[in-house]
């Protein structure tokens, strides 16, 4: 059956009270939105349209083209008249139409699939996928007959006391045959909030003789809308949870994994150890049998097989090969690579600065745009002096080199395979592969010097003899 999906996200979100539009709020990195479009692309549906309202610019940046259409909501006058919004947008579409809300970021493809399954089979036009809530406030009720079939959706603020207790929800999934679509337009608006629920379209069904049914399936967890900052919390250590529970299954032991935050885009290999209060963002990819000490933030960057990432560091954008050897206290900015078994070593910033293998910088220092061969030995408080104030320049070491310690290198400059610099220089021009390069002045000894001082000092700070 031919499947296409409404993702509703024209709402105001009032009750995060919050200027960011509330679907483009984050769970472990991504945005809720992204969540529930990643379960609805497992579906494989013909057509994906999303609704939103006055914040339509900011969603469509986020989410870009990828196959979706978009449908402006002008204003916010309810589920029921977003989906009426776009109902022009399916005018040639033929089969399921399947209608889901963008604040629901753990739903889940398997039971959504599982869902449709049942409507298929169960020859409803409609079908509601609900779940049994332990504590029901603030959701829809589904309301059954006295042979249980469901009637009708009740929102919270209509409930009777009696309505209020039903324990079975409305998750805010949806599966309608598509000439089920123009009920929509028969949803009258509710009295209580001014707006066109799509829950009413049940009773309006109900009406026209239209048979909908509910299946309740899944765990309320995976169903949770997130209305306010507190549930977006409780969502996001639900997602966290079950993000760490994955990686353990595969393989990954984490000392503490409360206090471990990974993002649902990151990815870890096997044999893996991770520490207390490690923080693995955006895209990364964490490699087999690598370990990653306390207090360290890894942002959209590859570690290799067998790394080992030592306290408090932060590494965004870059890459760590296999075997290399990172921190502590070190920060790999944007464009920077550590070659295989190199080492960088406490307090040394790289930026844009390519290490090839087995080199070393192991304290102090500071490697902007540099290209920096293999078996490079980079002394403590070597300092790429790359910023002119106006423009940036490269640095670039030979294979081999070694770097004494305490060097500035005004860029740009190269040196030359297996060249040494003497510790303590400033190098202005290239160095010849094979070269010393020493730019410091020579060192002067005068004997006696200190004694001599002394004397002097002494002798001037006595005391005048008292007048008598
Ligand atoms: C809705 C359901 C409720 C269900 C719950 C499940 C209705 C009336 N109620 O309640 O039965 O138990 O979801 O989470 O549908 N939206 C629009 N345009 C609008 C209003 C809302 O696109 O004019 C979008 C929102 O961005 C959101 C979704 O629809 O993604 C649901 O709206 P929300 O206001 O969160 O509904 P709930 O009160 O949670
Ligand atoms: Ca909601």
């Amino acid at each position: 059956m031919k499947t296409a999906c409404i993702v509703l996200a024209a709402g105001l979100g009032k009750r995060m009270g919050s200027p960011l539009p509330k679907v483009l709020h984050r769970i472990c990195g991504t945005t809720m939105i992204e969540s529930v479009l990643s379960c609805v692309r497992k579906l494989r549906p013909e057509k994906t349209i999303v609704v939103a309202g006055r914040h339509i610019e900011a969603i469509k940046e986020t989410l870009g083209d990828d196959g979706l259409s978009y449908v402006l909501q002008k204003e916010a006058k309810g589920t029921g008249h977003a989906v009426l919004c776009a109902g022009p947008a399916l005018k040639d579409f033929k089969g399921t139409v399947v209608v889901l809300n963008g604040d629901t970021p753990l739903l889940d493809h398997e039971t959504m699939k599982k869902f449709l399954r049942m409507h298929g089979r169960g020859g409803s036009t409609i079908s509601v996928l609900s779940f049994t809530a332990e504590d029901p406030t603030g959701y829809g009720r589904i309301v059954r007959n006295a042979s249980g079939e469901v009637s009708a959706i009740i929102e919270e603020k209509d409930a009777d006391p009696s309505q209020k207790r039903i324990c079975e929800i409305n998750s805010g999934v949806y599966a309608l045959n598509k000439e089920a679509l123009s009920l929509v337009g028969l949803i009258r608006i509710n009295r209580t909030k001014g707006e066109y629920y799509l829950t009413d379209i049940v009773s309006e069904a109900a009406k026209h003789g239209i048979k909908t049914s509910a299946f309740c399936i899944g765990a309320e967890e995976e169903f949770m809308g997130v209305n306010t900052r507190e549930e977006l919390r409780r969502a996001s250590l639900l997602m966290k949870k079950r993000i760490v529970k994955k990686w353990f299954n595969r393989g990954v032991t984490f000392l503490d994994s409360d206090s471990v935050f990974i993002h649902a885009g990151v990815s870890i290999g096997k044999e893996t150890t991770i520490y207390p209060n490690v923080h693995l963002e955006g895209h990364t990819k964490i490699g087999r049998e690598t370990t990653i000490f306390p207090n360290v933030r890894i942002v959209d960057s590859e570690i290799g097989a067998g790394a080992v990432i030592k306290d408090s560091t932060v590494i965004e954008d870059s890459k760590v090969k296999d075997g290399a050897n990172v921190g502590p206290f070190a920060h790999l900015r944007p464009g920077s690579e550590v070659g295989a078994g190199a080492r960088v070593g406490n307090f040394v910033e790289l930026k844009k600065a390519v290490m090839g293998k087995g080199s070393k910088a192991s304290h102090l220092s500071y490697l902007g745009d540099a290209l920096i061969g293999k078996d490079v030995n980079i002394g403590a408080g070597t300092i790429t002096c790359n910023y002119d104030g106006a423009k940036k320049h490269r640095t670039v070491l030979g294979d081999g080199v070694f770097v004494g310690s305490d060097t500035q290198f005004i860029a740009p400059v190269r040196v030359g395979r297996g060249a040494y610099i003497g510790a303590g220089s400033t190098i202005t021009t290239d160095v010849p592969a094979g070269a010393l390069a020493l730019s410091r002045a020579r060192q002067k000894n005068l004997r006696g010097w200190a004694d001599r001082r002394r004397q002097e000092t002494r002798g001037r700070g006595k005391k005048a003899p008292k007048q008598k």
